[in-house]
Protein backbone atom coordinates (compact mmCIF):
# COMPACT_ATOMS: atom_id res chain seq x y z
CA UNK A 1 0.00 0.00 0.00
CA UNK A 2 1.41 3.50 -0.60
CA UNK A 3 1.84 6.29 2.17
CA UNK A 4 0.32 9.49 1.16
CA UNK A 5 -0.21 10.74 4.57
CA UNK A 6 0.26 14.42 3.08
CA UNK A 7 -2.29 13.93 0.79
CA UNK A 8 -4.72 12.25 3.22
CA UNK A 9 -4.47 15.29 5.40
CA UNK A 10 -4.96 17.77 2.85
CA UNK A 11 -8.41 15.44 1.50
CA UNK A 12 -9.21 15.57 4.92
CA UNK A 13 -8.54 19.30 5.91
CA UNK A 14 -12.33 19.90 5.08
CA UNK A 15 -14.92 18.67 7.16
CA UNK A 16 -18.62 17.89 5.97
CA UNK A 17 -19.94 21.33 6.59
CA UNK A 18 -17.16 22.61 4.55
CA UNK A 19 -15.01 23.91 7.23
CA UNK A 20 -11.76 23.21 8.26
CA UNK A 21 -11.32 21.14 11.26
CA UNK A 22 -7.96 21.85 12.47
CA UNK A 23 -6.54 19.67 15.35
CA UNK A 24 -3.91 21.95 17.78
CA UNK A 25 -1.61 20.59 20.32
CA UNK A 26 -2.39 22.28 24.01
CA UNK A 27 0.01 23.14 26.97
CA UNK A 28 -0.38 23.98 30.19
CA UNK A 29 -1.94 27.69 29.40
CA UNK A 30 -4.87 25.35 28.25
CA UNK A 31 -5.64 23.42 31.20
CA UNK A 32 -8.49 25.33 32.46
CA UNK A 33 -10.17 24.98 29.04
CA UNK A 34 -9.46 21.45 28.95
CA UNK A 35 -11.28 21.09 32.65
CA UNK A 36 -14.27 23.29 31.15
CA UNK A 37 -14.74 20.94 27.97
CA UNK A 38 -14.80 17.84 30.61
CA UNK A 39 -16.80 19.33 33.08
CA UNK A 40 -19.33 20.10 30.67
CA UNK A 41 -19.89 16.22 29.71
CA UNK A 42 -22.66 15.06 31.15
CA UNK A 43 -23.01 11.69 32.73
CA UNK A 44 -23.73 9.39 29.71
CA UNK A 45 -20.78 11.10 28.18
CA UNK A 46 -18.19 10.87 30.95
CA UNK A 47 -18.72 6.90 31.55
CA UNK A 48 -18.15 6.52 27.52
CA UNK A 49 -15.12 8.85 27.83
CA UNK A 50 -13.87 7.89 31.36
CA UNK A 51 -15.13 4.14 31.59
CA UNK A 52 -17.36 5.73 35.04
CA UNK A 53 -18.93 8.65 35.96
CA UNK A 54 -16.48 10.70 37.32
CA UNK A 55 -17.78 13.32 39.84
CA UNK A 56 -16.73 16.99 39.00
CA UNK A 57 -13.76 16.07 41.73
CA UNK A 58 -12.19 13.83 39.86
CA UNK A 59 -12.08 15.29 36.62
CA UNK A 60 -10.49 17.94 38.21
CA UNK A 61 -7.93 15.37 39.53
CA UNK A 62 -7.78 14.04 36.26
CA UNK A 63 -6.52 17.09 34.51
CA UNK A 64 -4.65 19.14 37.51
CA UNK A 65 -2.08 15.42 36.87
CA UNK A 66 -2.12 16.25 33.42
CA UNK A 67 1.43 15.94 32.38
CA UNK A 68 2.05 18.24 29.37
CA UNK A 69 5.25 17.66 29.09
CA UNK A 70 5.36 13.98 28.74
CA UNK A 71 1.20 13.10 27.48
CA UNK A 72 0.22 14.90 24.23
CA UNK A 73 -3.37 16.82 24.33
CA UNK A 74 -4.89 17.70 21.08
CA UNK A 75 -7.45 19.73 20.97
CA UNK A 76 -10.15 21.37 18.09
CA UNK A 77 -11.35 24.98 18.57
CA UNK A 78 -14.97 25.83 16.99
CA UNK A 79 -15.51 29.27 15.64
CA UNK A 80 -16.16 31.21 18.90
CA UNK A 81 -12.65 29.88 20.25
CA UNK A 82 -14.62 27.14 22.30
CA UNK A 83 -12.62 23.88 23.22
CA UNK A 84 -14.98 21.31 21.36
CA UNK A 85 -12.46 18.34 21.40
CA UNK A 86 -9.81 16.87 23.17
CA UNK A 87 -7.81 14.16 22.67
CA UNK A 88 -5.41 12.77 25.10
CA UNK A 89 -2.70 10.51 24.14
CA UNK A 90 -0.30 8.93 26.76
CA UNK A 91 3.47 6.68 26.18
CA UNK A 92 2.66 4.01 28.29
CA UNK A 93 5.85 1.13 28.54
CA UNK A 94 4.67 -1.39 26.61
CA UNK A 95 4.57 -3.89 29.92
CA UNK A 96 1.16 -2.04 31.25
CA UNK A 97 0.05 -3.99 27.51
CA UNK A 98 1.01 -7.57 28.12
CA UNK A 99 -0.59 -8.49 24.78
CA UNK A 100 1.94 -5.88 23.32
CA UNK A 101 5.11 -8.63 23.07
CA UNK A 102 3.03 -9.67 19.72
CA UNK A 103 2.59 -6.60 17.97
CA UNK A 104 5.55 -4.51 18.79
CA UNK A 105 9.39 -4.75 19.99
CA UNK A 106 9.63 -1.14 20.93
CA UNK A 107 9.89 0.39 24.26
CA UNK A 108 6.75 2.06 24.26
CA UNK A 109 3.03 2.06 23.60
CA UNK A 110 0.58 4.73 23.08
CA UNK A 111 -3.16 5.09 24.63
CA UNK A 112 -5.89 7.40 23.11
CA UNK A 113 -8.90 9.15 24.53
CA UNK A 114 -11.25 11.10 23.12
CA UNK A 115 -14.08 13.36 23.43
CA UNK A 116 -16.13 15.94 21.47
CA UNK A 117 -18.52 18.23 22.47
CA UNK A 118 -22.29 17.45 21.43
CA UNK A 119 -22.75 20.58 19.41
CA UNK A 120 -19.52 19.21 17.64
CA UNK A 121 -20.46 16.27 16.86
CA UNK A 122 -20.52 14.58 13.61
CA UNK A 123 -18.04 16.75 12.09
CA UNK A 124 -15.51 14.70 11.75
CA UNK A 125 -13.99 16.30 14.81
CA UNK A 126 -13.31 13.10 16.63
CA UNK A 127 -11.77 11.30 13.18
CA UNK A 128 -9.70 14.28 13.00
CA UNK A 129 -8.05 13.74 16.68
CA UNK A 130 -7.56 10.11 16.55
CA UNK A 131 -5.97 10.69 12.84
CA UNK A 132 -3.58 13.67 14.33
CA UNK A 133 -2.81 11.66 17.32
CA UNK A 134 -2.02 8.27 15.02
CA UNK A 135 0.80 10.61 12.84
CA UNK A 136 2.13 11.88 15.77
CA UNK A 137 2.67 8.52 17.54
CA UNK A 138 3.86 7.29 13.87
CA UNK A 139 6.52 10.43 14.07
CA UNK A 140 7.72 9.44 17.46
CA UNK A 141 8.48 6.26 16.40
CA UNK A 142 5.64 4.53 18.69
CA UNK A 143 4.44 1.79 16.15
CA UNK A 144 1.34 0.82 18.48
CA UNK A 145 -2.07 2.58 19.18
CA UNK A 146 -4.11 1.91 21.92
CA UNK A 147 -7.95 3.10 22.79
CA UNK A 148 -10.50 1.38 25.06
CA UNK A 149 -13.97 1.74 25.21
CA UNK A 150 -16.95 0.26 26.21
CA UNK A 151 -18.43 -2.15 23.08
CA UNK A 152 -21.37 -0.41 23.33
CA UNK A 153 -19.80 2.84 22.05
CA UNK A 154 -21.25 2.64 18.43
CA UNK A 155 -19.76 6.17 17.50
CA UNK A 156 -16.24 5.23 18.54
CA UNK A 157 -16.57 1.47 17.32
CA UNK A 158 -16.95 2.79 13.86
CA UNK A 159 -14.16 5.42 14.05
CA UNK A 160 -12.02 2.33 15.25
CA UNK A 161 -12.96 0.01 11.99
CA UNK A 162 -12.84 3.30 9.87
CA UNK A 163 -9.27 3.89 10.54
CA UNK A 164 -8.63 -0.02 10.80
CA UNK A 165 -7.61 -1.14 14.42
CA UNK A 166 -8.02 -4.29 15.26
CA UNK A 167 -10.82 -4.62 17.90
CA UNK A 168 -11.22 -7.20 20.93
CA UNK A 169 -14.35 -7.09 22.61
CA UNK A 170 -14.44 -8.74 26.07
CA UNK A 171 -17.36 -7.91 29.00
CA UNK A 172 -18.94 -4.88 27.45
CA UNK A 173 -15.39 -3.41 26.92
CA UNK A 174 -13.30 -3.15 23.71
CA UNK A 175 -9.52 -3.37 23.53
CA UNK A 176 -8.54 -1.52 20.00
CA UNK A 177 -5.36 -1.38 18.87
CA UNK A 178 -3.54 0.29 15.49
CA UNK A 179 -0.53 -0.92 13.84
CA UNK A 180 1.24 2.01 12.52
CA UNK A 181 4.33 2.29 9.83
CA UNK A 182 7.11 4.11 10.81
CA UNK A 183 7.77 7.47 10.44
CA UNK A 184 8.08 9.08 6.89
CA UNK A 185 9.07 12.97 5.28
CA UNK A 186 5.56 13.17 4.26
CA UNK A 187 3.85 12.36 7.75
CA UNK A 188 6.18 14.99 9.55
CA UNK A 189 5.66 17.34 7.19
CA UNK A 190 1.86 16.33 7.55
CA UNK A 191 2.04 16.97 11.08
CA UNK A 192 3.65 19.95 10.92
CA UNK A 193 2.02 21.67 8.65
CA UNK A 194 -1.44 21.03 10.51
CA UNK A 195 0.03 22.13 13.50
CA UNK A 196 1.28 25.44 12.27
CA UNK A 197 -2.33 26.03 10.22
CA UNK A 198 -4.13 25.09 13.45
CA UNK A 199 -1.57 27.99 15.29
CA UNK A 200 -2.47 30.31 12.97
CA UNK A 201 -6.58 29.28 12.94
CA UNK A 202 -5.90 29.48 17.24
CA UNK A 203 -4.32 33.29 17.26
CA UNK A 204 -6.86 34.44 14.62
CA UNK A 205 -9.69 33.02 17.16
CA UNK A 206 -7.83 34.42 19.92
CA UNK A 207 -7.34 37.84 18.95
CA UNK A 208 -11.06 38.07 17.70
CA UNK A 209 -12.77 37.42 20.82
CA UNK A 210 -10.23 39.62 22.43
CA UNK A 211 -11.66 42.48 19.94
CA UNK A 212 -14.85 41.50 20.46
CA UNK A 213 -14.33 41.76 24.53
CA UNK A 214 -12.60 44.98 23.95
CA UNK A 215 -15.27 46.84 21.81
CA UNK A 216 -18.30 44.98 24.23
CA UNK A 217 -19.94 48.23 25.50
CA UNK A 218 -18.98 48.43 29.65
CA UNK A 219 -21.79 47.91 31.74
C1 LIG B 1 -17.03 9.33 20.09
C2 LIG B 1 -16.92 10.82 19.78
C3 LIG B 1 -15.53 11.31 20.21
C4 LIG B 1 -17.09 11.01 18.26
O1 LIG B 1 -16.87 12.37 17.94
P1 LIG B 1 -17.42 13.02 16.57
O2 LIG B 1 -16.71 14.30 16.37
O3 LIG B 1 -18.91 13.08 16.62
O4 LIG B 1 -16.97 11.93 15.50
P2 LIG B 1 -16.87 12.12 13.92
O5 LIG B 1 -17.81 13.18 13.48
O6 LIG B 1 -15.46 12.26 13.54
O7 LIG B 1 -17.30 10.68 13.40
C5 LIG B 1 -18.46 10.10 13.76
C6 LIG B 1 -18.64 8.89 12.84
O8 LIG B 1 -19.43 7.93 13.54
C7 LIG B 1 -20.61 7.68 12.81
N1 LIG B 1 -21.66 7.44 13.77
C8 LIG B 1 -22.31 8.33 14.53
N2 LIG B 1 -23.21 7.69 15.31
C9 LIG B 1 -23.09 6.37 15.03
C10 LIG B 1 -23.76 5.19 15.51
N3 LIG B 1 -24.71 5.23 16.44
N4 LIG B 1 -23.36 3.99 14.99
C11 LIG B 1 -22.39 3.90 14.06
N5 LIG B 1 -21.74 4.98 13.57
C12 LIG B 1 -22.10 6.20 14.06
C13 LIG B 1 -20.83 8.92 11.97
O9 LIG B 1 -21.64 8.63 10.84
C14 LIG B 1 -19.40 9.25 11.58
O10 LIG B 1 -18.96 8.38 10.56
P3 LIG B 1 -18.31 8.88 9.16
O11 LIG B 1 -17.18 9.80 9.53
O12 LIG B 1 -17.84 7.62 8.51
O13 LIG B 1 -19.40 9.58 8.44
C15 LIG B 1 -18.02 11.65 20.50
O14 LIG B 1 -19.27 11.08 20.18
C16 LIG B 1 -17.86 11.69 22.02
O15 LIG B 1 -17.18 12.56 22.55
N6 LIG B 1 -18.47 10.75 22.76
C17 LIG B 1 -18.36 10.71 24.23
C18 LIG B 1 -16.96 10.29 24.70
C19 LIG B 1 -16.50 9.01 24.03
O16 LIG B 1 -17.29 8.14 23.66
N7 LIG B 1 -15.18 8.86 23.89
C20 LIG B 1 -14.58 7.68 23.28
C21 LIG B 1 -13.97 6.79 24.28
S1 LIG B 1 -12.28 7.13 24.50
Amino acid sequence: MQDHPLRRWLNHLIKKKGQAVLVKALGKRDRRRVLRHFLALDRDDRLLRFGSVLPDAQVEAYVAKIDFSKDIVFGVYNGRFQLVGVGHLAFTSREAHPDSIHYTDKEKVAEFGVSVSRSARGQGVGTRLFERAAIHCRNSDVDTLYMQCLSSNRTMMHIAKKAGMEIRREYGEADAHLHLPPPSPGSVLAEALEEQFAKIDYTVKANARAAVKWFRPKR
